[in-house]
């Protein structure tokens, strides 16, 4: 336990910092081809948005998790927040911006692919200040800030030097990709892109060793996800088969479950096998917060359980089915 500007920081935690929106989700039969129009065949409205997401995610797996982020001082904004708290996440460091809460439509097929617009409204004006201070506020030692880019770029180097001051770990999401400064790579004990997102980038796995960042962990959909570390053979950990509904946020989920397993003191092989299985069984749910799997559901699957799992009827519940 750390005192820090008068609040108890106790080390093993995750912090999030990022967006949080409202989804529109339409089911549609298929997604549209450039300038096609398809009906739709129902609608519904979600709570979203990458960081929220993964806080969510994270909570629901039974770490201590503060979220860092903005909303706008709209009623979106404070439902938004309320689901976060009621899922027993900290959303003491949100911060209330003169803007719209953001706002997200995603059409899904019955596949369950999907393509999202996103509105950034108040995640746009997410105080680079502010983030420096919330997460100086809440990490130490041990506490892992994880980072995802719906949010001024700003805004995630000052996450990344905070967190680094802390002496933190810093995993960076990068989702929407976008070109990244070398100042922020460098920071990176692990990048978790997508394979679309890898490509986005630029910027090859050795340069990206050589500027610093520890590990790859590249997500590849049905396929599960790569673990790619310097001087040693990538290796892909298979995704579990499920029936999937809705891949939308299947990324956060298994974001944040990485982050999850790796403040547990687990490996990185270990800590990509856990989230797998996460993000497997995230796209079981409608929307992007459908299913989050509890932890003991997860230590199932994988067949082993995290260090410091608390017996199965201490545990959080889970949100959705
Ligand atoms: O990753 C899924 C999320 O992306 C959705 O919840 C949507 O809000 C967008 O941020």
């Amino acid at each position: 336990m750390l005192r820090a500007g008068g609040l108890c920081v106790t080390a093993p935690r995750v912090v999030v910092v990022g967006s949080l929106n409202t989804d529109r989700v339409l089911s549609v039969a298929s997604l549209p081809a450039r300038g096609e129009t398809v009906p739709c065949r129902g609608e519904a409205v979600a709570q979203g948005g990458k960081g929220a997401n993964q806080a969510a995610a994270a909570a629901v797996l039974g770490l201590d998790t503060v979220f860092v982020g903005a909303v706008g001082d709209d009623l979106d904004g404070d439902a938004g927040v309320a689901e976060l708290e009621r899922m027993g996440v900290d959303v003491g460091q949100v911060q209330r911006v003169a803007a719209a809460t953001g706002k997200a439509t995603i059409a899904v097929d019955p596949e369950g692919a999907n393509f999202v617009i996103v509105y950034p409204g108040a995640n746009g004006a997410l105080d680079p200040a502010h983030v420096r201070q919330a997460v100086a506020r809440s990490a130490a030692p041990g506490t892992t800030v994880l980072a995802s880019l719906e949010i001024p770029l700003d805004a995630v180097v000052a996450a990344s030097v905070a967190a680094r001051e802390a002496g933190a770990s810093f995993v960076l999401n990068p989702a929407p990709a976008r070109m990244l400064p070398d100042e922020l790579l460098s920071a990176c004990d692990v990048l978790v892109p997508n394979e679309v997102e890898l490509a986005q980038i630029q910027t090859a796995p050795e340069r990206l060793f050589a500027l610093g960042v520890g590990a790859l962990v590249v997500t590849r959909g049905k396929e599960g996800a790569e673990l790619v570390r310097p001087r040693c053979p990538a290796l892909l950990v298979p995704a579990l088969p499920v029936d999937a509904r809705d891949t939308t946020g299947a990324g956060d989920a298994f974001v944040a479950a990485f982050c999850v397993a790796r403040t547990l003191g687990l490996d990185l092989e270990a800590s990509c096998r856990f989230a797998v299985v996460a993000g497997s069984l995230s796209t079981t749910g409608a929307g992007a917060r459908g299913h989050l799997p509890s932890r003991s559901e997860v230590e199932r699957s994988v067949g082993g359980r995290l260090p410091g799992s608390p017996a199965p009827s201490a545990e959080p519940r889970a949100a959705g089915g």
